[in-house]
């Protein structure tokens, strides 16, 4: 649907032929062997059984651009692809080429590769109010770097961090700070303190109950919520004056909001900023970035004592680092951020036309910016229901469509996205009737659970 003329006005069909659609028998039959081997049946939760429909892909085996195949080789448009990481495409020819050059010449040695400085150059390129880079593998430790090196440079325990977002890292300081919280000893979860964001009140007040003691404030300039007038700019004097650094976390808005991140769209230099996702294109590859005076504590040239700074054997692999050089080089030269704005407007709009005409708008939203937009599910009475989304997910799924979020790729075509505004509008006729009838005549099996939670 790309226009009006597109809308079904069709009668939902209840569970059992929702149930059949698609065969997912590969998918299912080796998901009880994957619980058994693997903690979660998935090396990342959100990637979880848990996350999904019972009636969904359970494994992927390809993809290419913005299309997935699973097992069974079902076909599948994605969006959110690799958790954000994937933004020009699965399998996307120039950086794999890149890569590949770059693994046939050897992955690792005893000595760094000239491509650390290359890619530290083209980052430092980007990122402008950045003096120094230091490179990982994913963007929990470079995040969880970020607050070490805060933690030294000032001489402080304490972090506060932006309570309305959702993930940082999966290391304690930030994990003790959620509801999944076993293992971690209460002492660090004591020293990590919450804010909610666009709230420079209670961030004051923070500092007013602990003085001299909060290393640094971590948040992202933006996730769903835009920030008020001002506000980052805010943040960023109070902890000048309070003596403590300021973090952007970039993991999501680097490489969306701008090729010079979130930072840049909002003009707020932080003191520190973490990448990582958007910038290999699906290669594991993250940045600390900051400036000199603070990034130096993890150098050779400084005298105070060392921090410790982000040293892993596989820190700098070779084939990521080309991977992500190869990756910048595609968003300078062809201006993926504004095609990624331009596909989420387009999807945007077509998404409101099948949420209007279904009159359901108090029910379903897509929000958030054209280049990151992720969609919420209400129930009758207005509350966030996991039921409802995953209702509609089953039936995303029914319609060709693998969409956790509406976070769309470079690869993501008009074709790709008109298809996804017609199988959103089945799916809301779906939603629409079980509103009306109640979820349970139309969702197959239990409803999918918050990936961050105490019990299963
Ligand atoms: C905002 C944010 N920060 C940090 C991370 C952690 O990154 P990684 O999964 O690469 O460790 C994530 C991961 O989803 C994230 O969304």
């Amino acid at each position: 649907m790309s226009g009006d003329k597109g809308h079904t006005d069709t009668v939902a069909t209840p569970n059992a032929s929702a149930a059949d659609a698609r065969d997912f028998s590969k998918s299912r039959a080796l998901q009880p062997k994957a619980n058994a081997l693997i903690p979660g049946g998935a090396h990342t939760y959100a990637k979880g059984s848990d996350q999904y429909p019972e009636q969904a892909p359970g494994f992927i085996a390809r993809g290419k651009g913005c299309h997935a195949w699973d097992l069974d080789g079902n076909e599948f448009i994605e969006y959110g692809m690799g958790l954000r990481a994937v933004t020009l495409g699965h399998a996307f020819e120039s950086v794999v080429e890149a890569a590949h050059r770059q693994m046939q010449l050897g992955l690792n040695f005893n000595r760094p590769v000239k491509l650390e400085v290359d890619l530290a150059e083209a980052m430092l390129g980007v990122i402008d109010g950045a003096e120094m880079v230091k490179f990982a593998k994913n963007g929990s430790d470079v995040t969880t770097a970020a607050v070490k090196l805060a933690r030294a440079y000032t001489g402080r325990d304490l972090v506060a961090i932006c309570a309305d977002q959702p993930f940082f890292s999966t290391d304690d300081w930030f994990i003790g700070s959620t509801e999944t919280n076993a293992g971690i000893p209460r002492a660090i979860i004591e020293m990590t303190l919450k804010f909610p964001y666009n709230d420079l009140v209670q961030l004051r007040e923070l500092f007013d109950r602990h003085p001299g003691q909060i290393a640094c404030v971590l948040l992202e300039a933006e996730a769903i919520t835009p920030p008020d007038r001002g506000y980052l700019q805010a943040v960023k004097e109070l902890c000048q004056k309070e003596g403590a650094v300021l973090v952007f976390d970039e993991m999501i808005t680097g490489f969306r909001w701008h090729l010079g991140g979130a930072q840049k769209f909002h003009g707020v230099v932080p003191d520190l900023s973490t990448f990582g996702k958007a910038m290999g294109n699906g290669f594991a590859i993250a940045a600390l970035m900051g400036k000199r005076e603070i990034m130096r504590l993890g150098g050779l040239e400084y005298d105070q004592p060392r921090v410790f700074l982000l040293s892993t054997t596989h820190g700098a692999e070779t084939h990521a680092l080309a991977a992500s050089l190869e990756t910048i080089r595609i968003y300078r030269e062809q201006n993926v951020v504004e095609f990624l704005w331009k596909q989420g407007e387009r999807l945007r709009a077509g998404v409101n036309q099948a949420i209007a005409h279904h009159g359901i708008a108090g029910q379903f939203e897509i929000v958030g910016r054209a280049c990151n937009l992720v969609y919420r599910t209400k129930d009758q009475t207005g509350e966030p229901s996991q039921a409802f989304r995953t209702l509609f997910l089953q039936e995303l799924i029914r319609g060709g469509i693998l969409a956790p979020s509406f976070v769309v790729s470079f690869s993501h075509s008009d074709d790709d996205i008109d298809r996804t505004i017609d199988a959103v509008d089945r799916a809301l006729s779906v939603y629409a009737q079980a509103l009306h009838d109640g979820v349970q005549k139309y969702l197959v099996g239990r409803a999918v659970k918050p990936v961050n939670r105490k019990f299963n």
